[in-house]
């Protein structure tokens, strides 16, 4: 075990969900760490309204300053790409022309490969070597040579072509997905000098979503929901039905989540399903859960933020928020592989700092399970309901590549087992009664407040691995296949016979940019025909 730990000199770990948090461990040494805060602004009911009525104005001009909330925001977020719309961009045709190179370039070497491509191939050549020679000796928009808009224009159709998948398309689009792979202080660089990944990284939330989400809040305002809720309010609190629970902010994640639940379970209607979710999205998954059902399952929509304004042990007002699954990306470089294959990644996903309030957030329950909106259920789980989990807490799949001993520089105690593995969220069964008993959510606050140099959300991954140690009961591989966010090599059978379906890593399966073969998966249960979605150009 020593020696494993011993070969990967140097892990680096980043926060995927905002790519904002970049840390280097090389041999037990902490590294740099950038981090940026945006604030959040309030939107107030009316003037969403308006945003939405009105000529899309994406909201940031109804922005007030009262209230504000710390947001950090998730790298290519709606909202972070609202903030920084506010400024005009500067030098926009340099960036422009940069972006193009810096898709040729990427592109070129696929391209090269290809078969009765000489000729395009040649062309593609030519147009980034016109376009280096522009840019070798230009940062302005104001000292582009005249004859720029041509070679923008030409560049342009080249890139169209490429994208439009008339020469090799799944070499290319493959080749554009691993740009997302670079590593952050990459990707930093190059949102830096080219606009590229900046817009790149936009999608990640696309309109589309933010759209729908905005719809569904003014609807909700706008029509008397059915309240179906309130006739199921028993059921919510009843232990003998399969209670699950998810923390989201994305709808339609969650509600293709819970119908695959409820579509491959034996009885839907003994399925509770409890979302927690923020002010900001709240009337929306309201609405939205109103509105559609789930066979027979029952769906209660929580906003976090109203729970946690009434409980006494919340006091801070970044405690109150919610603080979902964090997901990190953790890159070894071993060393006593060949050069070229010295790189690995892994993602790790983590419960969020909101997944402590469990015990108070559902006192009258017992065993639950904890599901990620990134998941896909293929089979009937009832059966974790009886697994027989001894003494431990809380079960889960376990990932023994990255060991608690290599996280040191980020703990501050020293009293744990460097050897233990480190553990997975995303499908996970847990005892609330002893996790009361034990009191894991006060220690995890208490070791929370000792040290506040290290962001909020970074130390989700260290905290939540300490405060179950010893209490992990492994769930066996069958239960989930995980990766589908970011490993292509993924068998068709091993899809086909898993449980459940992992979509951790960047490629989540609602956006534009999703491993294409593991797609059909998840838009099986993806609701279809209805109204917001052709409204938001949903398909
Ligand atoms: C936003 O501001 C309005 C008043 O301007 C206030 O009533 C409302 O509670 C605020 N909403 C949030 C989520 O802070
Ligand atoms: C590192 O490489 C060695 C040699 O190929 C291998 O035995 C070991 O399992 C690798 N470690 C990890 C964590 O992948
Ligand atoms: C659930 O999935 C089924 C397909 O498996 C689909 O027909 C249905 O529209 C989905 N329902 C909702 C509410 O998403």
């Amino acid at each position: 075990m020593q020696d494993q730990i011993n070969i990967m000199h140097a892990i680096t770990l980043t926060l995927i969900s905002t790519r904002l948090h970049v840390l280097t461990v090389c041999d037990g040494v902490s590294g740099s760490h950038t981090q940026r805060r945006y604030q959040l602004k309030n939107l107030s009911w009316k003037s969403m309204d308006t945003a939405v009525d009105g000529k899309e104005s994406q909201g940031q001009e109804v922005a007030q300053e009262e209230n504000p909330k710390s947001c950090e925001l998730e790298y290519g977020s709606y909202c972070l790409w609202s903030v920084e719309h506010k400024e005009e961009m500067k030098d926009a045709i340099v960036k422009r022309l940069k972006d193009q190179l810096f898709m040729a370039r990427a592109h070129y070497p696929s391209i090269a490969k290809l078969k009765h491509q000489e000729r395009f191939t040649r062309e593609l050549k030519q147009h980034i070597q016109e376009h280096e020679r522009m840019l070798s000796d230009t940062i302005a928009d104001a000292d582009l040579p005249q004859f720029f808009a041509e070679k923008l224009e030409k560049m342009e159709g080249t890139i169209e072509r490429i994208k439009s998948c008339e020469v090799g398309c799944s070499n290319v689009e493959r080749k554009l997905r691993q740009l997302l792979d670079l590593t952050e202080d990459e990707a930093y660089f190059h949102t830096r000098q080219s606009a590229f990944l900046y817009h790149l990284g936009v999608q990640t939330m696309p309109k589309t979503h933010h759209c729908l989400s905005m719809r569904l809040t003014v609807e909700y305002f706008k029509s008397a929901s059915p309240q179906r809720e309130l006739l199921n309010k028993q059921k919510f609190e009843d232990p003998a039905f399969y209670h699950y629970v998810m923390f989201s902010r994305n709808v339609l994640a969650a509600s293709t989540t819970i119908n695959s639940t409820a579509m491959n379970s034996k009885d839907s209607g003994s399925i509770v399903f409890h979302v927690f979710t923020d002010t900001q999205n709240f009337y929306a998954m309201k609405h939205w859960f109103d509105r559609n059902s789930y066979l027979d399952a029952n769906v209660h929509v929580t906003n976090i933020e109203d729970h946690n304004k009434l409980s006494k042990d919340v006091e801070s007002l970044e405690r109150q928020q919610l603080w979902p699954t964090e997901e990190f990306r953790v890159t070894f470089h071993n060393h006593s592989q060949p050069l070229r294959r010295q790189m690995k990644t892994e993602y790790i996903s983590v419960f969020g700092h909101s997944h402590f309030l469990l015990p108070d957030l559902l006192p009258s329950l017992n065993r639950v399970v904890v599901l990620d909106d990134d998941m896909i259920v293929q089979k009937d789980l009832s059966s974790l309901w009886n697994l027989n989990m001894g003494d431990k807490v809380i079960g889960a799949v376990q990932f023994c590549g990255v060991r608690l001993g290599q996280l040191k520089a980020y703990v501050e105690e020293n009293n744990f087992d460097a050897d233990s593995c480190v553990w997975f969220s995303g499908l996970n069964v847990i005892e609330l009664e002893k996790w009361r008993d034990l009191g894991i959510t006060s220690l995890h606050d208490q070791s929370l407040q000792k040290d506040s140099s290290v962001s909020h959300r970074l130390e989700a991954l260290p905290r939540g691995l300490l405060a179950f140690q010893d209490l992990i009961y492994p769930l066996k591989g069958s239960w989930v296949q995980s990766g589908l966010g970011y490993d292509y090599g993924i068998s068709r059978i091993d899809i086909e016979k898993a449980a459940t379906l992992h979509y951790n890593g960047v490629m989540k399966p609602w956006l534009d940019l999703a491993i294409h073969d593991y797609k059909s998966y998840w838009r099986k249960y993806m609701t279809n025909g209805e109204r917001f979605m052709a409204e938001c150009n949903i398909h």
